[in-house]
Parts: structure tokens; C-alpha cells; sequence
């Protein structure tokens, strides 16, 4: 029998295995193989026990999660993450780098019991929606958790997204139109494809939705139609809080009301003022070409298809404007 020193051991391990490389935060502690400290190895005595998210709002980007976050903090019963002044105060722990800061960079997101045994801990990160890798981890280390996703037709999404990057001047953005963008192909300059990608990728959502469905049963997840929830959010509100079975019921009648100038539905504050989201939510810019929206509609049918076939295998209410697309 012959054997090498631990880190030689570990490094021909990961070099036999590279795809074990990557950490899994579990609930018992680290699952890493080969080595495996002992559980919650993290939590001494005294130390602050916060409780984990029972929901997360998972996006994608451009569908209404900002309005969905802010209408679920106003709940009583409801408390959201501290803002990470990082990630434009959202947590993105379970995509990206984050994730290898560890369990208690996360669980710092979080209240302690004292102010929140009774309510419902969430967090919004709308990154985590097309995430390759992001289902996997959630059911590692919350595998009771609920999830809520919104969609609204992808090419509005792509849309949206493209002029969102303009707004924060993005050079590609810039530089290029949306119908430059869309069209864009694999020989194209790497930040243009990546804007593309961008744009692109996050609407074809039956592909995302199978992968959170491979890791979590379909009553952990409520699709929310993200065009109800701009026209009507108290209904969108009363459908979510039955699903997540929050008490006490909030009747979001009396504290949401639309706004005329904004054109969309904000908040009612004391003095029966409203308060609506920022200039970056709800932005004006010009509709987009006919031509564009035709190209993006034969673009996203396969996957508008599969939706829908997604949706009525699971039970799931289909939304009216995914309807109309396949009309
Ligand atoms: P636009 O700015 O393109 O109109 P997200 O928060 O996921 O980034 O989504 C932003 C989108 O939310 C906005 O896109 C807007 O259309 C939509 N939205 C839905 N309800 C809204 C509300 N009450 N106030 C502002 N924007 C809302």
C-alpha cells in the first residue's frame, strides 16, 4: 500500500475528479468529497443562530422582481434580506463568486430569530433563474425552500434588458441597435455576443424551468405571470400569499394603488401619498420595431411551445400572453 501526503492526496484527487472541485453548501454542513468537516463546524457557542430564507424570488432580470420584492416587504409577516451593497442589493450568493464566501456570509443576510421566528425570511436575486448551477445548490443547503419565478413575453424581457444597458452605458449597448444585437452571431466581437446572451438566454423559459424542476417538486415553485402582476398585483399578492401560506392575510387593496404619472401600480404611504418604484423601473423608450418583435416571435416559438406544454403537464395556470404568442 503506498500513500502521499494529505495535500498531494487532495490535489491527485481533484486532478482525477475535477468536477468535484467545486464546494456544495449542504444543510449538514460542507459536502466536499474526501473531506467532510463535522457538521455546522461554523456555529459555536454563543454565536448568533439566523434562521434560513423560506422563499426566494429567483428573476430573471426584467420581469417585474423589483415591484415583486418591494410588494412582498411591505407584509407584515414577511421580512426580506439586508441589501448587499455589492450586487445592487441583491445577496446573488447561490450564482457567481458569492457562493465561495460560505453559509455564514449568506446567513449574515439575515435577521436574527428574535425579530423574525414568526415571519417569513426571503431573498431576491433574479440572477438565479437561468443559472446552470444554481438549482443544485438552493436544494443542497434549502431544500424546503419555495420558489417564485415571473415571466412575461421573452422578447419584451429582451427588450427591456437592452435598454436597461443602455441606461447604465454599457458600450455594447451603446454602440449597437437591438436588432444589431439580437441578430448577432458566434463570429461577432465577444461583448457583443455577451449582450446578446444577455438578452436572449434568460427568455427561453421552459429550458431553466426543467432544471429547477430536476432538483424541486412543482408545488415548491409558483410561476408568476409578470404582466398580472403590473395590471393587477393585488391579485398577484392574494395568489402568493396562498401559496406560501403567510399570516396574517394582507389585504395589498388598501396599500396599492395605480399611479397615473408613473403608469403602473406603487405603494400607498401615510397621507395617501404614493410611493413608486425608481426611474430604472419602468423606463420609457420607444416600442420596438415590427420587425424586430416578428423576428424575436419565430426566435422564441420552439420555446414558447415547450412553455406551454411545461405549464399544462404541471397544472399550472397559462399565462394569457404566452396564449396570444402561439396563437
Ligand atoms: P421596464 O423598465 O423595461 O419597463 P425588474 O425589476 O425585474 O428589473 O423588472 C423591471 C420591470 O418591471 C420594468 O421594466 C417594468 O415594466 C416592470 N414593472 C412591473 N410592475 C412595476 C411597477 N409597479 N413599477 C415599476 N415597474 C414595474
Amino acid at each position: 500500500l503506498r500513500t502521499v501526503p494529505p495535500l498531494q492526496l487532495g490535489e491527485r484527487y481533484f486532478h482525477l475528479f475535477p468536477n468535484e472541485r467545486d464546494p456544495v453548501w449542504g444543510v449538514s454542513g460542507i459536502h466536499v468529497p474526501m473531506c467532510r468537516p463535522p457538521p455546522h463546524a461554523n456555529l459555536g457557542q454563543g454565536e448568533v443562530v439566523r434562521s434560513a430564507p423560506k422563499f426566494l424570488v429567483i428573476g430573471p432580470q426584467k420581469t417585474g422582481t423589483t415591484a415583486l420584492y418591494t410588494f412582498l416587504a411591505m407584509h407584515p409577516g414577511i421580512v426580506a434580506n439586508y441589501p448587499s451593497a455589492d450586487t445592487f442589493e441583491e445577496v446573488q450568493f447561490f450564482n457567481g463568486k458569492n457562493y465561495y464566501k460560505g453559509i455564514d456570509w449568506y446567513m449574515n443576510f439575515f435577521p436574527v430569530p428574535a425579530n423574525s421566528s414568526s415571519r417569513y425570511l426571503f431573498e431576491k436575486s433574479a440572477t438565479y433563474f437561468e443559472g446552470e448551477v444554481v438549482p443544485q445548490r438552493v436544494k443542497a443547503l434549502l431544500p424546503h425552500v419555495k420558489l417564485v419565478a415571473t415571466v412575461i413575453p421573452a422578447s419584451r424581457r429582451a427588450y427591456s434588458w437592452y435598454h436597461h444597458m443602455r441606461a447604465h452605458n454599457d458600450p455594447a449597448a451603446l454602440q449597437y441597435s437591438f436588432h444589431r444585437v439580437i441578430t448577432a452571431g458566434d463570429g461577432d466581437p465577444r461583448p457583443l455576443r455577451n449582450l446578446r446572451n444577455k438578452c436572449l438566454v434568460p427568455g427561453m423559459y421552459a429550458k431553466h424551468l426543467e432544471r429547477w424542476l430536476d432538483y424541486f417538486p412543482s408545488w415548491q415553485l409558483i410561476l408568476i405571470d409578470g404582466e398580472e402582476l403590473r395590471n393587477d398585483p393585488v391579485y398577484i399578492m392574494n395568489e402568493l400569499q396562498r401559496f406560501l401560506s403567510i399570516q396574517p392575510f394582507y389585504n395589498y387593496t388598501e396599500h396599492l394603488r395605480y399611479d397615473k404619472r408613473k403608469g403602473f401600480f406603487c405603494q400607498v404611504t401615510e397621507g395617501d401619498k404614493t410611493k413608486c418604484l425608481g426611474r430604472g423601473k419602468g423606463r420609457v423608450y420607444p416600442p420596438m420595431d415590427e420587425s424586430d418583435a416578428k423576428l424575436l416571435k419565430e426566435y422564441y416559438q420552439p420555446y414558447n411551445v415547450a412553455l406551454e406544454k411545461l405549464l399544462t403537464r404541471l397544472d399550472y395556470p397559462v399565462p394569457r400572453w404566452l396564449e396570444e404568442e402561439l396563437q
